[in-house]
């Protein structure tokens, strides 16, 4: 499954999103591999800092080719997730002709929300190539309790994609989990960040069914 992260708007969370949701595929056992194509480099440099294993391999392909280079790496593991750079129409769209999924990162701020239209258009090109690609929308950066929050989900819905029902909210450890280079998961997986990566992944990879738990066994005669 390829699993693209995208909004033409920079900073709205999509590396955080990227290397957060790999985290928590690989700590439920997923095959997961990570994808960096921003020139920056964000992902690989969050990698760069762990002292420790990174729990998930990650490579660089800052290139519009991602079209050819996700699907040759989607044979080799169950998750690929790519990591898309802000404003670079060309990459991302290279990543959302072939994905299965579209995860859009918003922020709750009227800014983030106006230029999310961008990411709508980048869509309806990719759709011409890729007319099963699903797209939803991830409200990241929540503030509890704020009537932003609140107006902002709204402001979601506006939008022709569904949103996700696991929303990631503002907080710190996220950020410092960077400085070690880790994921939130590693920092503390009983975290409420560590929490709701783990939930956003089970939203977009459900956990199979225990078939063998509940199958009665043969009889013999
Ligand atoms: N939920 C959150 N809580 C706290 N900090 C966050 C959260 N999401 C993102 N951040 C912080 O916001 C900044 C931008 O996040 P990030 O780099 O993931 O965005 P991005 O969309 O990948 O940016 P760019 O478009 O530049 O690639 C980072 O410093 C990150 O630590
Ligand atoms: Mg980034």
């Amino acid at each position: 499954m390829i699993i693209v992260i995208a909004n033409q708007k920079g900073g709205c969370g999509k590396t955080t999103t990227a290397v957060n949701l790999a985290g928590a595929l690989a700590a439920r056992g997923k095959d997961v591999i990570l994808v960096d194509s921003d020139p920056q480099g964000s992902a690989l440099k969050w990698r760069s800092l762990s002292e420790s294993d990174f729990p998930v391999p990650v490579v660089s392909l800052p290139k519009p080719v991602l079209d050819q280079e996700l699907p040759q790496l989607a044979r080799k593991y169950e998750y690929v997730i790519a990591d898309t750079p802000p404003g670079m129409e060309d990459i991302t769209r290279s990543a959302l002709v072939c994905a299965d999924l579209a995860i859009v990162p918003m922020q709750p701020s009227p800014l983030d929300l106006w230029s999310g239209t961008d990411i709508i258009g980048l869509v309806r090109k990719a759709e011409i190539l890729n007319p099963d690609l699903k797209v939803v929308l991830l409200l990241n950066r929540k503030i509890q309790g704020t009537r932003l929050g609140r107006e902002s989900l709204d402001a979601l819905k506006e939008f022709p994609f569904d949103v996700l029902k696991t929303e990631i909210h503002q907080r710190v450890i996220l950020a410092e989990a960077i400085l070690h280079g880790q994921t939130v998961t590693q920092v503390d997986p009983d975290s409420p960040s560590a929490l709701e990566f783990f939930s956003l992944s089970l939203e977009i990879v459900p956990e199979e069914q225990a078939h063998e738990a509940t199958a009665q066994p043969e009889r013999s005669h």
